[in-house]
């Protein structure tokens, strides 16, 4: 599928999707692929456009080589020094580093003894359910403890609670001195974060001029937490930029993300609004939690037409391979025929397990024995293909070579570049996020910040009555 270099690359079939296989009432037709192809130059142009005048930055991250030879002096100055490195952000300000932490360093990296571990140990926090948050900071030491707060905006509520409170702790143990554990990644210029990291002495690192904390894990947003903790962010954005090249043409056919934006399209089109991303794999399992953010904050929008409202976007779902074989699948076969998916396969895991042969002549065994774990899976999700195409699911499927950062990078640039082209597909905003700006601002009313008191009086008005409440 990408055709540059020697190294290893994803690849991305669409076969099961056609009219071919799944039938034309739920499979697509090449006259269906041509209308969006007639579209494509125009809709390429338009964005390559947007991308010379710096309106698409986050297109431009791969290639950030001043950002990643500070970020990998300060990782250096820290070696050693610090036994936990403890994010502090919610939605794309954590996501990212969820991810590409669960698919490049090891499964258990928490678990790893120190001298053997690649970095300090991770916690994410991005969650202010206060039973976890209080068990993290009595569990921690938090002199040896480096926490990373993340916030473009510098105000999100969540985040900002967190700092408030690990900041009260690291200074009860440390004094003034307690600056050199923490880092700010913020807004180069606006929110409140950045004033109060000047004023205490932080390091900071920038979330830059118009990347969304959904389009920012190839920032400092993701870099920096990800290279304490041992990952080859050089890799990562190395595969980012070789996706890049793959993704510069106009012609639809042989984009990938193009291609893969216009059959999510034309299935939602299709009465299809279900999109499910399933991994066989399960380091690969959160950034199916990432893209369902990048896919939903992006495209789920209002759209106006004719001065009329339209609600519009697919749904995105996570799901695993195989675990979900067990949960999910039954539904997926014979449950309403409004999905399309896509499954990511990974052609060579890191470690593989022989199943050993024994109690020769046992049906439930015997077949078995002499295979692998990673031959296993493998069965499990052409299986899973097969039975989804023979009752008339469109799927799709990305091949992995190796889950590594080269490959992360490339399959984490690939679904941004495909949501920028379904947006435009869509007709709609990708980069804003009104609906989430909504909650925001009424959880500041409701927390008793001044400046919101209008929005207090309006959740008042939309309070419905307590007989109703059983
Ligand atoms: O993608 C987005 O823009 C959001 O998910 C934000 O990342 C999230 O709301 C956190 O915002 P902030 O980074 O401003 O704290």
């Amino acid at each position: 599928m990408v055709k540059t270099g020697q190294e290893a690359l994803l690849k991305f079939d669409y076969n099961n999707c056609l009219a071919e296989l799944v039938g034309p009432e739920h499979g697509l037709s090449q006259a269906d692929l041509d209308e969006v192809a007639a579209r494509t130059p125009e809709i390429a142009a338009r964005l390559a456009a947007a991308r010379a005048a710096g309106k698409l930055p986050y297109r431009d991250l791969p290639y950030q080589a001043a950002q990643l030879a500070a970020i990998q002096k300060s990782v250096r100055a820290k070696k050693g020094k610090y036994a936990n490195v403890v994010v502090l952000g919610i939605g794309g300000s954590a996501l990212g580093t969820i991810a590409v932490a669960s698919a490049c360093v090891h499964p258990f990296h928490n678990l790893v003894a120190d001298k053997k571990r690649k970095g300090p140990r991770l916690f994410v926090m991005d969650n202010v359910d206060p039973d976890q948050f209080a068990a993290l900071v009595d569990m921690i030491d938090v002199k040896k403890s480096l926490f990373v707060v993340i916030s473009k905006s510098g105000e999100t509520a969540e985040t900002m609670s967190q700092f408030l409170i690990c900041r009260a702790r690291l200074m009860r143990v440390l004094g003034k001195k307690y600056a050199a554990n923490v880092v700010a990644i913020t807004d180069t210029a606006k929110g409140y974060l950045r004033p109060i990291a000047a004023q205490e002495g932080y390091e900071t690192f920038p979330v830059p001029d118009g990347v969304g904390g959904r389009f920012s894990v190839l920032s400092p947003v993701g870099l920096f937490p990800l290279a304490m903790i041992g990952v080859k962010v050089d890799r990562l954005l190395a595969g980012a930029a070789a996706m890049d090249q793959a993704c510069l043409g106009d012609n639809l056919r042989e984009n990938p993300a193009f291609l893969g934006a216009a059959i999510q399209y034309l299935f939602y089109r299709k009465g299809k609004p279900m999109s499910v991303m399933m991994p066989y794999s399960q380091a690969l399992r959160d950034v199916a939690d990432w893209y369902r953010q990048l896919w939903a904050e992006s495209l789920g929008k209002i759209r106006l037409s004719g001065g009329r409202e339209e609600f519009v976007g697919p749904t995105p779902i996570k799901s695993l391979g195989v675990t979900d074989q067990h949960s999910q699948v039954q539904l997926y076969r014979e449950g309403p025929n409004d999905k399309v998916f896509t499954l990511i396969a990974v052609e060579k895991f890191a470690k593989d397990l022989a199943i050993p042969r024994a109690f020769k002549g046992s049906p439930g065994t015997d077949y078995l024995g002499g295979h692998t774990m990673a031959e296993l899976m493998d069965a499990e999700r052409r299986a899973t293909t097969f039975a989804l195409t023979k009752s008339r699911r469109p799927n799709v499927t990305i091949t992995v070579p190796a889950v590594n950062e080269f490959t992360v990078g490339q399959l984490l640039y690939l679904l941004e570049v495909q949501t920028s082209f379904a947006g435009e597909l869509l007709g709609i905003d990708t980069y804003n996020q009104p609906g989430v700006e909504e909650g925001k601002k009424a959880t500041f009313a409701l927390m008793g910040r001044a400046g919101y008191e209008e929005t207090q009086r309006e959740i008042e008005s939309l309070k419905g009555a307590a007989d109703n409440i059983v």
